[in-house]
């Protein structure tokens, strides 16, 4: 991991979904930047599933679990089930989006171990959406400059070599029954570190090398360092964009932290078109360990797992409960069922600066049942004047004219309900405003109102806490 945010780009399939119609936008902001501005936002049409949220199973988390299986498999099969079961109504995250090191990272003890296609598999046993997006941390040292894994440039004259490198990593992959969703060509490409596998590969290196692997592999290739996703999104409408990795470090406020992981990175980062958004090490001990000798990557304070395991017995960090409460909203409905897409969401009202919302719209199997709307909110208004304050907000929901009401927890909350599909595209076409001006009759109930909390995740806020200690808009990943 290095401390920046770390976004990965892939090449597109096209869909063939129609667009959705997102409404016309005016502007004026406080620094006039924005003088009743005109945006027509047509030309990004939230038209994409959201496929989800996980993170990286590191040779560390590997050695870990597999560990755990062999000293109690039923613990084993329960951390997973918490962790990756889809089920709807299961107490679980449903986790659908792991990242996999090709080879040694700064979360291995030893290099180039397979270890973890056995976790892979008792995963996808669990979770049959799983997507597996592999890549290296480093190229082999002698494609390199600096001859060694850590750290160094790669030489041009690698270029095919490397892709067929890549190429027989996936063939690994396939050869031990674990089909590959994505490939990426290098972990932060512009990170040369001489403590842990690290190399600067330029755009212009990865593009051939994509190039070359792409007549080798019917989909995708190209990955990029980008720290800008919606300057990238603007400029290549039809790219995916995925948030690969940010990882907590231990002793960060709890409470803190999932403020900063639901705006940032849960519901930030797919407001700004990701598809999916990826914690870094899936498990780790109490100490952040194992972690490769030597590597500077995550030193004081050590970084933190989704999962803490000690022995036989976990705790569940903030992480999981970040991903869980973002990760229920999109899950689908039925098995074998779409994942949700993201429609759009307005806030209005004086308490809106406390709400930060993002809301989605899952399709069914059956073309005849009614599909699902659903909304993940953190209310993160806890502090007044410099004092502990935590205020529920109240809030109208209104969706087709209906409207429900409902008073947010300072938390996180995701809520769902139900409505028939008004047309092929109708679920494209709706959206959600929450306290908006639209004027509604009153007693309209939304229909099935409010249908249920995912409880199991909800976190009230414990209003004993103490107030927050580092809160900070620039949290390193
Ligand atoms: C929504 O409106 C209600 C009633 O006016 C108000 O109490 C609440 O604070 C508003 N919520 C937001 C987000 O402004
Ligand atoms: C919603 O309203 C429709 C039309 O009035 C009705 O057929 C349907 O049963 C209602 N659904 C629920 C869950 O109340």
């Amino acid at each position: 991991m290095l401390l920046f945010a770390t976004v990965s780009i892939f090449a597109v399939f096209t869909w063939s979904i129609a667009a959705q119609q997102i409404y016309d936008i005016w502007s004026t902001t406080w620094d006039r930047y924005k003088l009743f501005t005109y945006t027509n936002l047509s030309p990004n049409p939230i038209n994409f599933p959201t496929y989800g949220f996980g993170g990286s199973l590191t040779d560390s988390s590997a050695k870990l679990l597999n560990n755990l299986k062999s000293s109690n498999s039923g613990q084993y099969n329960s951390l997973l089930k918490t962790l990756f079961d889809p089920t709807d109504g299961a107490d679980a995250a449903g986790l659908s989006y792991l990242r996999v090191p090709l080879g040694a990272s700064d979360f291995s003890d030893n290099a180039y171990t397979f270890d973890d296609t056995s976790v892979i598999n008792d995963i996808r046993a669990i979770n049959p959406y799983l997507k597996v997006h592999v890549l290296p941390w480093s190229p082999p040292g002698w494609m390199k400059d600096s001859g060694n894994i850590d750290g160094g440039n790669f030489l041009d004259q690698y270029i095919s070599t490397f892709a067929s490198y890549l190429l027989k990593a996936v063939q690994g992959f396939q050869s031990h029954g674990i089909p590959i969703y994505a490939i990426g060509i290098q972990n932060e490409p512009q990170n040369s570190n001489p403590t842990y596998p690290t190399c600067q590969i330029s755009a212009s290196q990865e593009a051939q090398i994509g190039l070359a692997l792409r007549t080798f592999l019917s989909r995708l290739a190209d990955a990029a360092s980008f720290d800008d996703q919606d300057t990238f999104h603007n400029a290549f409408p039809n790219k995916e964009i995925y948030f690969t990795e940010c990882s907590g470090s231990m002793g960060s406020d709890w409470w803190s932290d999932i403020k900063w992981d639901m705006d940032n990175l849960y519901i930030g980062s797919i407001l700004h078109n990701a598809r999916a958004a990826l914690e870094w090490n899936l498990v780790l001990d109490g100490n952040g360990q194992p972690e490769l000798p030597g590597s500077n990557s995550c030193g004081s304070p050590p970084c933190r797992g989704v999962v803490t395991l000690s022995g036989t017995s976990w705790t569940l960090n903030q992480e999981f409960y970040s991903m869980a409460q973002a990760s229920k909203a999109v899950l689908p409905r039925d098995q074998n069922g779409p994942f949700g897409t993201r429609i759009g969401v307005s806030v209005g009202g004086s308490m809106s600066w406390g709400l930060v919302v993002n809301a989605f719209v899952t399709g069914r199997v059956n073309p005849s049942d009614w599909l699902r709307y659903s909304i993940v909110v953190l209310n993160w208004a806890d502090t007044t004047n410099g004092a502990w304050d935590p205020q529920p907000i109240q809030t109208t929901i209104e969706f087709r004219g209906m409207q429900a009401t409902y008073t947010f927890p300072v938390g996180v909350t995701t809520l769902w309900w139900y409505a028939p599909s008004t047309s092929s595209i109708g679920a494209r076409t709706d959206s959600v405003s929450v306290n908006g001006t639209t004027v509604i009759p009153t007693n309209a109930p939304l229909n099935a109102s409010v249908k249920r909390t995912s409880s199991e995740f909800e976190m009230a806020q414990d209003s004993s806490r103490p107030i927050l200690t580092q809160y900070s808009d620039v949290k390193p990943c």
